[in-house]
This record gives C-alpha cells, sequence and structure tokens, in this order.
C-alpha cells in the first residue's frame, strides 16, 4: 500500500504569482499600510446596481433551488440577446447567437478549465498567444493538459506573426488555439485581419479555436473589439469554422461582478452540450440566485447601452491619469499604449528581475505609510527570460491613486538602487540592453494597428 499523497496533477498546481503579491497586501494592509492594489484585475468600480435589487427580491422569496445545469434559460436568453445586440449596435456583421449557444459557468475560468477538461486529453497541448493570462496554465493542468506559447513583442505593437511562422509551434497534440481580445496583460485587440489569420490556421490544422471575450466591452481607443463571432471567411470555410468556434465571456469584469462567479461559453448546440456535462459532474449548477441577477444585468445594458459608454469613460480617464503620471515619473520606462481591457504594462529597461524590486517596493518601502502592489510579468510569459523586466499595473483604483502609485514606484525605484549599492550591487544587469533611440521613440505611443475596420461581414446563425 503505497502512503497517501498528492497526485502528480495537484502537485503540479502552484498559486498564481498574482495571488502571491495578493498576499503579501492584504497582510500589510491587516498590519495598517495602505496598499494602492494595482496587481489584481478587480474592478473598484461599485457593480450594477439593478443585479443587487434583483438578487434582493429573488432572495426574499426564499427559495434556493439547483439550476439546470447548462444554465438558467433567462440567463442563457439574456445573454444570446446582449451578444446580437452588442454587434447589432455597432453595425458589426456576426453569427448571430440563441440561447441554445450558451452554457453558464462559475466565471471564465471555470468556463476555460470546463472546454479544456472536454477537449483535452493527457498531454495535449493549447497554444495560446503570449504575453497571457496567467492562470490558462492551471486551468488547463486540471486536465493533464500542456500550454504552449507563441511569442507577440511590445515593440511591434504586440502584433501576430505569420501563419507560416505560427505554423512552427503546432505539432500533433496541439488541440486547440487559444488568444484573448482586448488582451489580459497587453491591452492588444486583434486587428481583423489577425483573428481571420487565427481562424485559418485553425481550420488548417482541424483544431478549436478558443476567444476569450471577457474584455469584450474594455475598448480604451477608438477602435472596437473584433470577435471570432465576426470573421467572414468563404461559404465552406465558415462553415467548417463554426464547428471549431469556443468563445468564453463573463460578467465579472464588464458588471464589476467578479465575487458573482458567472461566466460563460459560447459554441455550437452539440459543443455547449458536451461542456454542460463538465458542469453536471464537477459544480451540479451555477447558483440560481446570482444568475437571475445576472440575467437581469445583461436585459438592463441591451435597453440602456449608456452603461458600457460611462464604463469605458471611468477607465479612460484612469489610463490618461496612469500615461501621464509615467511619462513624468518613470520617463525612461517602456509602456506600449493598451487598445482595451484595463491593464499597462511597463518595462524597466536597466532592471534584470522586477521581481525583487516589487517585493522590495511592497515590503521594504512606504511613502507616509503608503505603498503599492504590482504583479511582475514574468508570469504571462513561457518564453524563457522574457518578462523579467516588466510588470503589470491593474487600472483598478480612481485616476488620482493611480497618479500617487506611479509616483511611489518612482520613488521606491531609487530608493531600491540605493539599497542594492549598499549591498555592493549594480542595478543595471550586465547582459540587459541599453535604452536605444528606437525604445524612447515607443513611450507612451499609440500602439500600431492594421485595422481597416469591419465592414462586409457575413451574417450567419450560428445554430441551425
Ligand atoms: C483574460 C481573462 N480570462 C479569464 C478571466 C477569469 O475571469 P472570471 O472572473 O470570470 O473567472 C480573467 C480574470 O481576470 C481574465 O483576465
Amino acid at each position: 500500500m503505497s502512503p497517501a499523497h498528492f497526485a502528480r496533477r495537484a502537485e503540479k498546481l502552484q498559486p498564481s504569482s498574482i495571488r502571491k503579491m495578493m498576499i503579501i497586501a492584504k497582510r500589510l494592509i491587516s498590519e495598517g499600510r495602505t496598499v494602492f492594489e494595482l496587481n489584481i484585475g478587480q474592478p473598484d468600480v461599485p457593480c450594477i446596481p439593478v443585479f443587487l435589487d434583483a438578487i434582493a427580491a429573488r432572495g426574499r422569496e426564499g427559495r434556493l433551488n439547483y439550476a439546470p445545469f447548462i444554465g438558467e434559460n433567462c440567463l442563457r436568453q439574456a445573454y444570446a440577446r446582449y451578444l446580437n445586440d452588442h454587434f447589432d449596435r455597432r453595425g458589426a456583421q456576426h453569427l448571430v447567437v440563441d440561447s441554445e449557444n450558451v452554457l453558464v459557468t462559475c466565471g471564465a475560468s471555470h468556463a476555460l478549465t470546463s472546454t479544456f477538461l472536454s477537449i483535452c486529453d493527457p498531454g495535449d497541448e493549447i497554444l495560446c498567444v503570449e504575453p497571457f493570462f496567467p492562470p490558462y496554465t492551471g486551468f488547463l493542468g486540471i486536465a493533464d493538459g500542456v500550454l504552449r506559447s507563441i511569442p507577440t513583442y511590445a515593440e511591434q505593437g504586440f502584433a501576430l506573426p505569420t501563419i507560416e511562422e505560427m505554423e512552427r509551434y503546432i505539432t500533433p497534440k496541439t488541440r486547440a488555439l487559444l488568444f484573448t481580445s482586448p488582451s489580459n496583460p497587453s491591452g492588444k485587440i486583434l486587428s481583423p485581419q489577425e483573428v481571420t489569420r487565427l481562424a485559418r490556421l485553425a481550420l488548417k490544422f482541424d483544431i478549436f479555436l478558443i476567444a476569450d471575450e471577457v474584455y469584450r466591452e474594455m475598448v480604451l481607443g477608438d477602435r472596437e473589439a473584433f470577435s471570432i463571432l465576426q470573421v467572414d471567411l468563404e461559404p465552406a470555410e465558415m462553415e467548417r469554422l463554426k464547428h471549431r468556434i469556443i468563445v468564453i465571456d463573463s460578467a465579472s469584469k464588464a458588471f464589476s461582478l467578479c465575487g458573482a462567479r458567472i461566466g460563460f461559453v459560447i459554441s455550437r448546440p452539440e459543443i455547449i452540450q458536451k461542456i454542460s456535462l463538465v458542469n453536471a459532474h464537477t459544480v451540479a449548477c451555477v447558483s440560481d440566485i446570482l444568475q437571475h441577477g445576472v440575467a437581469v444585468a445583461y436585459e438592463h445594458v441591451i435597453k440602456n447601452p449608456s452603461f458600457f459608454t460611462e464604463l469605458r469613460r471611468t477607465y479612460r480617464e484612469r489610463l490618461e491619469a496612469a500615461m501621464e503620471a509615467i511619462h513624468k515619473y518613470l520617463p525612461w520606462a517602456i509602456v506600449p499604449r493598451p487598445d482595451g481591457a484595463f491593464y499597462v504594462m511597463i518595462q524597466f529597461p536597466e532592471i534584470e528581475d522586477i521581481t525583487e524590486y516589487c517585493l522590495f517596493m511592497l515590503e521594504k518601502f512606504n511613502v507616509d505609510n503608503e505603498t503599492v502592489a504590482v504583479t511582475p510579468a514574468a508570469s504571462f510569459y513561457l518564453s524563457p527570460g522574457r518578462g523579467r523586466n516588466e510588470m503589470r499595473l491593474a487600472l483598478v483604483v480612481s485616476p488620482e491613486k493611480i497618479k500617487r502609485s506611479i509616483f511611489i514606484m518612482a520613488e521606491a525605484y531609487k530608493a531600491y538602487k540605493a539599497y542594492l549599492k549598499e549591498q555592493g550591487k549594480d542595478i543595471v544587469a550586465q547582459n540587459s540592453r541599453r535604452l536605444s533611440n528606437n525604445d524612447r521613440g515607443y513611450i507612451n505611443q499609440e500602439n500600431p494597428s492594421d485595422c481597416t475596420g469591419c465592414a462586409g461581414y457575413s451574417v450567419e446563425a450560428i445554430v441551425e
């Protein structure tokens, strides 16, 4: 008999770097420190009010029932209506979605985990665009799958490589391509051409195409996010593609409802039925009261589209505050301007391992008892060495607090350099590249874009 032990699957799982920082930040807060928590994508914006009214009313009825494992009909219908309305309002052609195409999950996290469990056997690979949301590794680890990445670079506006270059990363074990647009962490919105390129690649290798669109409404510039549901190919190709598309979404960011844990998988009915069985055999179902609340939230934004206009205004103000403060306090930093989501990636070109500086700032440094938590970027990459001199800020506090945080970061950087000097160490890494004029030119620049708009795409129902 072998002694009690954990499964290899569980042994491999680690808390994400984002959560590690959060634990330290929470401890410091409990000790009386003010910590600006720019390390986690948890908006401070209050949640959509109609949600609270809806769950209160439902709660007073005194019934908390099991829901259907595929999700409550009212939410599946409301979500399908919202999605069609989202594209129609922008005059964009798209694959029409019906409630049969919608599965309700415990947040996008569970939507992704269930999808991976449904399409991956042990050892199978998912190929994602790098930089990526680090928990993808763990979600896939649960299915004993392996994450591989296609690198993209800030210096190139995180542009997707050509099909030929991307093909190099596909192996016989690749089950799906995975991309996030708008991206966490880079803020990149993939152009119609780039999304179409991914669609062609998926078709060529007959694999699934998973589009994580949780930041669809979070557009920071003047370019809408182009959805996989808008791709237009030849009819025969389109027919095949429809059976390969899996969209992931969530109420967490759109409505500041991270704690409600409501997410979605959108796909063909037969794919939805298959993935819904993972719901049935894991969580059984998603909370019925919260599903009712979120259904009311989607109904609300269909009638009041200005809700998202306001939300965008909030995040745009925060981005402007961040860019202004970076320009003022960290003028040498390399900062690609994000198109969407609510994060900013900052490169400190001199630094060799930014984690040390981030921990120093959080634990050993403060200005008037105030300090800042950020996320070191190495975990957003699989490519060795990438992200070591980079961090991610989440724009989840007010513009004033963002400015103050960036000021503290600059002060902490001076103190960190002095601290290293005292120890006889040098901040400038032996092998670090010097700031080139090119890099300087990139500071606070708009991302290059090859978007040519999205007119002319044909409408076809995803359900038949
Ligand atoms: C790109 C991306 N996908 C998925 C998720 C998970 O979202 P949820 O809270 O709905 O599980 C997040 C959360 O930050 C995210 O940034």
